[in-house]
């Protein structure tokens, strides 16, 4: 009979030293297997006196309960060395930036539209959204457009064919609609933006089928054109990032404000560069007016208790200005490399809201 102590020192010796499932499965049928040692020694029991079993029966027995444990322990610890490892090798940053062909980057029209978001959002404005697809009802006749005036020509409308109650759906020719779906929503007061897809029969180098506008419209009391020029001016210093910028009104009509007028901002264009602001140049950048008393009527609002303003900007006429692009159509080519030099890093942030408000 082997010295116990001596046996389970250097079987306890061979598992410590185990570095792989495999090989501590071998030192265990080595020692605990059918023709283990411990187990041979197990049978040996077999054969001893009453007195020798009594002493190396428990002995062998205790033997083979640590050594059980042992092994068990250290599968665990190779199994928590074996997970370690893998975690290790198989840990993906998610913090860092992907393959450069597979980056994407924000589109300059949606900066855009983020921008102007944050420069009304910090003036108390809320988001308002319609559908691409609209209820002529909405895009004209609530806006004092009835069915022959001839300011629909003024729009070339897509229009959709007749259903069944001989309406006709049109692609929303402006994100105007949104002013009265706003109005009918809730009761005054108001002031929302409502930025989005506008839609117009019309290609060319200055004119794409699809473009961008954001509507704005204020309701309260005692509302005047002074507010709307106040405001106008906040936006386009804090959008252009210019400390002055002088404007000019000048009367224009559109049927759902009155008084209406287009705003020109001045500019200068020198060394073939525009300079926004102030200058001897004049750009058109949008229409508005004071809300026409007819469109609160026909939306159930008392013109003689709330008046407002609104206007509508040209999202990518702006975004043009501001960014230096020169061409429109490319806005819409989808052309990888353009948006590579034009956009904007995914997790930029317009931060225009502290700069002049
Ligand atoms: N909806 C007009 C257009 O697309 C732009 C516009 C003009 C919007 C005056 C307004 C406004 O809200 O007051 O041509």
């Amino acid at each position: 009979m082997e010295d116990l102590q001596v046996l389970e020192q250097e079987l306890t010796a061979t598992v410590n030293a185990a570095n792989d499932l495999n090989s501590l499965e071998d030192i265990r049928v080595a020692a605990l297997g059918k023709k283990g040692r411990v187990s041979l020694m197990m049978r040996e029991l077999g054969k001893m006196t009453p007195e020798q079993r009594q002493e190396f029966g428990p002995a062998l027995n205790g033997l083979k309960t640590r050594l059980l444990d042992r092994i068990a322990d250290r599968k665990n610890e190779m199994e928590a060395a074996a997970l370690d490892a893998r975690l290790q090798a198989e840990k993906i940053d998610i913090t860092l930036p992907g393959p450069a062909e597979v980056q994407g980057s924000i589109h300059p029209i949606s900066q855009v539209i983020d921008e102007v978001t944050e420069i009304f959002a910090e003036m108390g404005f809320a988001v308002a959204e319609g559908p691409d697809i609209e209820e002529d009802f909405y895009n004209f006749t609530a806006l004092n457009i009835p069915a022959e005036h001839p300011a629909r020509q003024m729009h070339d409308t897509f229009y959709f064919p007749e259903d069944e109650d001989g309406n006709r759906k049109v692609l929303r020719t402006h994100t105007s609609p949104v002013q009265i779906r706003t109005m009918m929503s809730s009761p005054p007061p108001h002031r929302i933006i409502a930025p989005g897809r506008t839609f117009r029969c019309d290609s060319d180098a200055t004119h794409t089928p699809m473009f961008h506008q954001v509507e704005a419209l204020v309701i309260d009391k005692d509302i005047h054109m002074g507010h709307l020029k106040g405001t106008l001016e906040a936006f386009i210093k804090a959008f252009f990032e210019v400390n002055n910028v002088t404007m000019r009104f000048r009367p224009s009509y559109f049927p759902f404000t009155e008084p209406s007028a287009e705003v020109d901002i001045g500019c200068d264009f020198k060394a073939g560069e525009i300079k926004i602001g102030e200058g001897d140049d004049w750009l058109e950048i949008l229409g508005c007016g004071m809300v026409n008393p007819r469109v609160l009527e026909n939306v159930g609002i008392d013109p003689n208790e709330y008046q407002g303003f609104a206007f509508g900007v040209g999202i990518d006429r702006i975004a043009m200005l501001k960014y230096g692009i020169p061409d429109l159509r490319a806005f819409f080519d989808a052309d990888l490399r353009w948006l590579k030099h034009y956009g904007f890093a995914a997790l930029d942030i317009p931060t225009l809201s502290t700069r002049g408000v």
